[in-house]
C-alpha cells in the first residue's frame, strides 16, 4: 500500500484563531488528516464550540483554549495546556490577527500601532517561543504563520500598519526557518482575499465584487483553500520546504 503523505495521524496542533474563518477551517482539515487539535480563540466562543462540534463528529479529539495573545501569560498558557492535554505539540498555526482598524501612517495613533502589532505579530512571537521547546522534542515540528498578501502590495486603504505588522511576521517566519531547522521547518501562507469575517467588517459588498473582477480566477477565495496549504506544508509531503510562502490569492498577486 503506497504512504500517503499528508497523513496527520498521531500529531498534535495548535491552531490560533480557530474559532472562526480562515483558523477554523485549518482546524477541522488538520484533524481530518488525523491530528489532535487545540482551538484556540479569545472571544468567539460560541463559534469555538461549532469547531469543537465538526471536529469531534470526526471522532477526532480536540480541546478549547481561551486567551487573548496580547498578553503573554495567556498565550503562554494555552501553549502549557495543549501539551497538558496531549503530551506533546507537533504543529503549531499562528493564524490569529486582524487589522484591528483601517488608518493611513500620517493619522496612526502610536496607540493603534502598537496594538496592530500586539495582535499580529507579538502573539506569534509570544506563542511560538513557549511553543519550541516543545516543537524541538518531537525532532520533527513545524511552524506556519498566515500572513497576507498586503505584504506585497503595501497596505491599501488604511491596512498600512497590518500590512507592517503582516511584513514583520514574514520576515520573522525567515529567520525562524534558519534558526530552528533542522528539527522544527517554518513556513507562511499569504492569502489573498478570502470570505470571512475579516471582509465583513473591512470591505465593503462593492469592493467584495471589485476583488472578484481584478483576479484571474474572477472569484475570491474561501477558508479551505487556505487549509489545504497549510496541511501541505506542515505534513510529510513538504519534509524540505523550510522558510518558503505559498500564495493562495487566485493570481491577485504574481511573484
Ligand atoms: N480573509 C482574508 O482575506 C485574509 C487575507 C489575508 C490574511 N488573512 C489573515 O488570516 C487570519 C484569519 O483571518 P480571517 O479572515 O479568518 O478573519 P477572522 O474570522 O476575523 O479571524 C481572526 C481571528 O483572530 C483572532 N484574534 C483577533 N485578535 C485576537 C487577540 N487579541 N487574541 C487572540 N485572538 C485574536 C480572532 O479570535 P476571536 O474571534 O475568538 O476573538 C479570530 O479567530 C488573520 O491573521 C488575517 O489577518 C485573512
Amino acid at each position: 500500500m503506497k504512504s500517503n503523505s499528508f497523513n496527520l495521524e498521531g500529531k498534535v496542533a495548535l491552531v490560533t484563531g480557530s474559532g472562526t474563518g480562515i483558523g477554523r477551517a485549518i482546524a477541522i482539515k488538520l484533524a481530518e488528516h488525523g491530528a489532535c487539535v487545540g482551538i484556540h480563540y479569545n472571544t468567539s466562543y460560541q463559534e469555538a464550540l461549532q469547531t469543537l462540534e465538526a471536529i469531534k463528529s470526526m471522532n477526532r479529539k480536540a480541546i478549547l483554549l481561551q486567551a487573548d495573545l496580547t498578553c503573554e501569560q495567556q498565550a503562554n498558557k494555552i501553549v502549557d495546556k495543549i501539551v497538558a492535554e496531549f503530551g506533546k505539540l507537533d504543529i503549531l498555526v499562528n493564524n490569529a490577527g486582524s487589522p484591528v482598524q483601517r488608518s493611513k501612517i500620517e493619522e496612526c495613533p502610536l496607540t493603534l500601532w502598537n496594538q496592530v502589532f500586539n495582535v499580529n505579530m507579538t502573539s506569534a512571537f509570544m506563542v511560538t517561543k513557549r511553543a519550541i521547546p516543545h516543537l524541538r522534542k518531537t525532532g520533527k515540528g513545524s511552524i506556519v504563520n498566515i500572513i497576507s498578501l498586503s505584504v506585497q502590495t503595501g497596505g491599501a486603504n488604511g491596512a498600512g500598519p497590518y500590512a507592517a505588522a503582516k511584513g514583520a511576521l514574514l520576515v520573522f517566519t525567515r529567520t525562524l526557518a534558519r534558526e530552528l531547522a533542522p528539527e522544527i521547518r517554518t513556513n507562511a501562507v499569504c492569502p489573498g482575499v478570502i470570505e470571512t469575517r475579516h471582509h465583513e467588517i473591512f470591505s465593503t459588498p462593492e469592493r467584495m465584487q471589485q476583488y472578484k473582477e481584478e483576479t484571474p480566477m474572477k472569484r475570491n477565495g474561501i477558508p479551505e483553500e487556505v487549509a489545504n496549504a497549510v496541511v501541505y506544508l506542515v505534513s510529510d509531503a513538504a519534509s524540505f520546504t523550510n522558510g518558503a510562502l505559498i500564495d493562495v490569492n487566485g493570481g491577485r498577486f504574481l511573484r
